[in-house]
């Protein structure tokens, strides 16, 4: 436990400091915001699509260890997906997050490095940290132009 606890710290601090596909897509074809009004904390997240597919993404903001981790962890789980895959991805991260079970108990998507932000769902207000980003994805895949909050 305690090396699964040192990896995922490592992680995080990794994905923090050297945050993956951190910037701004210029001409993206959605374009969405996330705000954690607990803490003020702020994302946009920009994508570019070719034929329902994730060509590029990239995110900027503000925001906490964990909630600019888990985007930049998530940028690379979503980078080349088809748009189904993606939903498909952020349904399984978002059940990880709650501690919800999948259909027949174990979940069998492969979450890669996302995996190792499973300990955040011991702590309900990190949790939010952590989702601010995923939601913010889901937003920008359905085209709403609304600002996702964590409320
Ligand atoms: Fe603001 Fe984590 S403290 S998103």
């Amino acid at each position: 436990m305690t090396e699964l606890n040192d990896l995922y710290q490592e992680v995080v601090r990794d994905h923090y400091a050297n945050p993956r596909n951190f910037g701004r897509i210029e001409e993206a074809d959605r374009v969405s915001e996330g705000f954690n009004p607990f803490c003020g904390d702020i994302i946009t997240l920009y994508l570019k699509l070719d034929d329902a597919c994730i060509v590029d993404v990239a995110f900027e903001g503000v925001g906490c260890a964990i909630s600019k981790a888990s985007a930049s962890l998530m940028t690379e789980g979503v980078m080349g997906k088809s748009q189904e895959d993606a939903e498909v991805l952020f349904d399984a991260v978002h059940r990880m997050f709650t501690g919800e079970e999948a259909n027949g108990g174990r979940d069998d998507i492969d979450l890669g490095d996302i995996d190792f932000l499973a300990g955040v769902a011991a702590f309900p207000v990190r949790v939010k940290c952590a989702t601010l980003c995923w939601h913010t994805l889901r937003a920008a895949l359905n085209g709403s132009e609304e600002t996702v909050t964590t409320e």
